[in-house]
């Protein structure tokens, strides 16, 4: 991360491309190769999304929550899709996000920075690139940025168009985000209003006491005279897995301050589990970009895959730089976690620690969705706050994916979602999320546990 001030920008970027003979996991092949040029001809021309000096900032913040004063809440679909990204939708998982936030933050007495899987998560890896129904074979759906979802070889056809389309539905998304969390809808004293329009449910009564609560709080500051100006805006920044190089490498740019370079596609990019080898193009790439980056880390990895991670992507220890992001299995994490923690503590690096309880808790129901149970996600993390308690580390964030609409994806919670019932509202293309009321339950759950680990 030293300037760059002295190189010109074709060494700049001729660094950044050493991950071009790299082997590049989960990309689609275009078959229109010409098309697939002008695309990324298009997009190097279109501005950035987000600006160097945000992603600077959220770095700070992300280096107070390794350092145990702050706490990361990462949340968002598992696939954004380019219909789905409505004023509403997008505004109700804000909202819900807004609530997790308040949620934590009073319950824990810390700051909760807020970031988004949203503005830019459309490229999905996946297990297979062929999908075979009924004897027809086709390219496996890989994300709206690549391909639809339709059966159909016209629609599963990797399409380069539609890398130009996800930014532009990016840039919406973000316009959006950005009007709600500056523009007054963030405000504090709106507090009762992110729980308006939501079914009633036992989280959303809960909620509305705290919300109550805080109320009298923010009156009784109020009669003091103490001035409110700082909590009519909140910071929200947005976060995608950085998957698919030909939108991530034109959208990376050299920010004038410094001569340094960011991906401008968003202000945390993280490299998947399939996609992290140490040798290959997704951890090159990212090396040589300053926005904030996380790992996500499965139950197979080593201290020593950790540490290499580590040397490679934060070679000058800098804080906030990368978090990893774990995502263990509730069966695993207590078995996994523990060591290293410890290995990474041990070679005296302080990264973020956060936990995905999900991508290591899929099951496929006998009615045949994919789908996760709330306990074990509420099992995972528990783990993982064990885990960090026994060790002497802190639990840094968590990272899930929700929703702000009524859906009925993932098992259980207070309203006993059963397997029947997920046939009522299954809408996820891709990864089951928290509904709305699931993702309050959890977050109460989280301002427990983190009250305890103070
Ligand atoms: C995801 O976050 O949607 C995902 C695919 O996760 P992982 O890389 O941890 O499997
Ligand atoms: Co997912």
């Amino acid at each position: 991360m030293t300037s760059q001030a002295t190189k010109t920008a074709e060494q700049v970027f001729a660094e950044l491309d050493a991950y071009r003979v790299l082997d590049a996991k989960q990309q689609p092949s275009w078959p229109d190769q010409a098309a697939a040029s002008a695309a990324s001809a298009s997009l190097a021309t279109q501005p950035p999304l987000v600006f160097a000096g945000e992603a600077d900032q959220l770095r700070e913040r992300l280096a107070a929550a390794a350092q145990g004063k702050a706490f990361l809440l990462q949340g968002g679909d598992c696939a954004e899709t380019f219909d789905a990204a409505t004023a509403d939708k997008i505004r109700d998982r804000v909202k819900t996000m807004l609530q997790m936030a308040v949620v934590l933050t009073y319950g824990a007495s810390m700051p909760v920075i807020k970031v988004g899987r949203m503005a830019g998560q459309f490229a999905k890896p996946r297990s297979s690139d062929t999908e075979t129904r009924e004897g027809v074979t086709l390219p496996a759906y890989r994300g709206d940025i690549v391909n639809g979802y339709d059966f159909t070889p016209e629609s599963r056809t990797p399409n380069p168009e539609r890398l130009v389309q996800g930014y532009h539905v990016s840039a919406s998304t973000l316009n959006l985000i950005r009007a709600f969390t500056q523009g007054g809808f963030a405000d504090l004293r709106q507090v009762h209003e992110w729980n308006k329009g939501f079914v009633s449910n036992p989280a959303r009564s809960r909620y509305e006491s705290l919300a109550a609560e805080i109320d009298r709080a923010l009156k009784f500051m109020d009669a003091c005279g103490v001035d409110h100006s700082a909590l009519t805006q909140t910071e929200f920044y947005v976060s995608h897995e950085a998957l698919l190089l030909d939108y991530e490498r034109p959208l990376t740019r050299i920010d004038s301050r410094t001569g340094n370079l960011y991906d401008t596609s968003g202000h945390m990019l993280w490299i998947g589990e399939r996609t992290r080898d140490i040798d290959g193009a997704h951890v090159e790439f990212l090396s040589h970009v300053q926005n904030p980056i996380g790992v996500k880390l499965g139950p197979t990895t080593k201290v020593d895959d950790a540490l290499r991670l580590i040397d490679k992507l934060d070679p000058e220890r800098t804080p906030g730089r990368l978090t990893f992001i774990t995502r263990m299995g509730a069966g695993k994490i207590r078995d996994v976690l523990p060591g290293l923690l410890e290995g990474v503590r041990d070679a005296g690096a302080t990264p973020l620690w956060v936990t995905d309880p999900m991508h290591g808790n899929g099951i496929t129901t006998a009615n045949g969705y994919k789908s996760r149970r709330f306990d074990d996600v509420m099992d995972e993390l528990m783990g993982f706050f064990e885990a960090h308690r026994a060790v002497g580390t802190f639990p840094g964030g968590i990272h899930v994916e929700l929703t702000g609409d009524d859906v009925t994806e993932c098992l259980g919670g207070s309203e006993n979602i059963d397997e029947e019932a997920l046939e009522n509202r299954y809408e996820s293309l891709c990864d089951p999320r928290l509904n709305h009321m699931q993702s309050l339950e959890l977050a109460f759950q989280v301002a427990q546990e983190l009250k305890q680990t103070r």
